[in-house]
């Protein structure tokens, strides 16, 4: 007997938790192997589907979206969606949908781990105990930063940004903080200012990006910000790779125009420019900022979720166009 069930895929595999609330409700379509789906069976499968499970590591463009004939909703598994053509998918009425809210925690404490790191060279330390390069303690040995006390400036003052604040309390930072939005909680509870990019950038001691990628925050640190920053300056990316300009980045701590940086996210993930692994100043992590046990098994549940109220004609909790509703 044919199905009646939507079809959906689900182009890797998720934790268990997401694909449990979808399996009675689906004709579910996992792509078997760990590993991003080849672009060319996405584009084979999807006119046949009604809901799409994605990732952000699946470009869902134009070229995509107009073979989805069928297709009612494109279930991201992730808060950032600059993998998606929100634009091209309204045009044709398909709910598209992120997963905020239960990564923030954990990107937060990746952010603060990168910084921490980045700040007292634990990667050089690291490295230098593997090679068994350690020769004994000195006084003038792998000297870092110190952080208490200190300015701490945040791009973007959305919910990982705030979650990043939060944290600076222990270290009684100055927050200085750069978004479109006047953030009251942050202002009143945590000292905060709000100041422009130039402003922050030249008096922080530590930088954090946590701004969603789009044509406006492309290349938002480039050279000339980098050349504005403090030399004793920490520069941290969990956001999207393409806030960052890794060229001028390369140079930047090559040069030494800033004291060094951790990134989680890179411009062209998962290649990384030349020159930036060679770099002992960076602190480099494979974009596992939500990578804990709990918020993946929570992003699954609530992707899954977004997926199956858009094909039970229901709203979803948290559509990124909602204008496809009016
Ligand atoms: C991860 O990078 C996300 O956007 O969820
Ligand atoms: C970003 O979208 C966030 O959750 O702060």
């Amino acid at each position: 007997m044919k199905s009646t069930r939507p079809k959906a895929l689900v182009t890797r595999k998720i934790p268990e938790a997401g694909l449990a609330l979808l399996r009675d409700k689906c004709d579910l379509d996992i792509y078997p192997e760990d590993r991003v789906i080849p672009r060319k069976l996405l584009l084979e499968k999807i006119p046949r589907v009604e809901g799409l499970l994605c990732l952000l590591s699946e470009s869902i463009d134009e070229e995509l979206l107009s073979r989805a004939e069928n297709l009612k909703v494109v279930s991201n598994y992730a808060v950032g969606y600059d993998n998606i053509d929100v634009t091209a998918a309204t045009r044709r009425g398909i709910v598209v949908t992120n997963t905020p809210g239960v990564l923030t925690e954990a990107t937060a404490d990746l952010t603060w781990a990168l910084l921490l790191a980045a700040a007292r060279r634990l990667g050089e330390g690291d490295r230098i105990m593997r090679q068994q390069k350690f020769e004994g303690w000195g006084p003038l040995y792998l000297l870092g930063q110190d952080i208490t006390g200190k300015t701490l400036g945040i791009l973007g003052a959305g919910r990982i940004g705030r979650a990043v604040v939060e944290r600076s309390v222990g270290w009684k930072m100055n927050v200085l903080y750069f978004d479109n939005k006047l953030n009251s909680e942050l202002e009143l509870k945590y000292s905060a200012k709000k100041v422009n990019l130039d402003f922050l950038v030249s008096n922080a001691d530590f930088i954090s990006i946590h701004l969603p990628a789009s044509r406006e925050t492309h290349h938002l640190i480039n050279e000339r910000i980098l050349k504005q920053m403090k030399k004793s300056a920490v520069l941290i990316n969990t956001a999207r790779g393409s806030l960052v300009d890794e060229k001028a980045l390369v140079k930047a701590l090559n040069e030494k125009w800033i004291a060094a940086a951790g990134l989680d996210v890179f411009e062209n993930e998962p290649s990384v420019t030349e020159g930036l692994s060679r770099l002992e100043n960076v602190v480099l992590a494979p974009h596992i900022g939500s990578a804990t046990i709990q918020a993946r098994d929570d992003m699954a549940k609530i992707a899954a979720a977004n997926l199956r109220a858009v094909l039970e004609g229901k709203q979803p909790a948290y559509p990124v166009n909602p204008e496809v509703f009016s």
